[in-house]
């Protein structure tokens, strides 16, 4: 995987957010275990709960492209105008991401330049987790 070419794309993703109402603005990029980059922004709603992560726009434009495996995703954010900070995904998008990774090697990479990041697996960051194989006769 390609760290910094991820942080790269999620820093420009991060251009199209849209939050009006937080103005903290947050990109991602994800990359499919072949290798196949997607990014996404932020996309708030005045009724607030609607809104979506970044994490979850890149994960949600990779899936409908018919996506399957991937292999980790990268996370910038920060406050409109202020410097990047280590921004790590919430829970929702945790658990979403759960949905199609496995845990134990999926690496999610927190970026607050393209040169300092901290990368983590999505197990330490959602341990324990319930999922397909909770629920599922497979
Ligand atoms: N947000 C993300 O897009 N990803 C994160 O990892 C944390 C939070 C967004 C949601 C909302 O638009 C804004 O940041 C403030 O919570």
């Amino acid at each position: 995987m390609d760290y910094k070419k991820m942080i790269e794309m999620a820093i420009r993703a991060r251009d199209n957010a849209y939050a009006p109402y937080s103005h903290f603005k947050v990109g991602a990029c994800i990359a499919t275990s072949d290798g196949k980059l997607y990014t996404g922004c932020n996309i708030e709603c005045a009724t607030f709960s609607p809104t979506n992560c970044a994490e979850r726009t890149a994960l949600f434009k990779a899936v409908s492209e018919g996506e399957r495996d991937f292999s980790g995703i990268a996370v910038v954010g920060a406050t409109e105008g202020e410097r990047l900070e280590l921004c790590s995904p919430c829970g929702v998008c945790r658990q979403m991401l759960s949905e199609f990774v496995d845990v134990h090697s999926f690496r999610v990479i927190m970026a607050s330049s393209v040169d300092e990041y901290e990368v983590k697996t999505l197990e330490e960051l959602l341990p324990y987790t319930f999922g397909r194989k909770d629920i599922m006769r497979e």
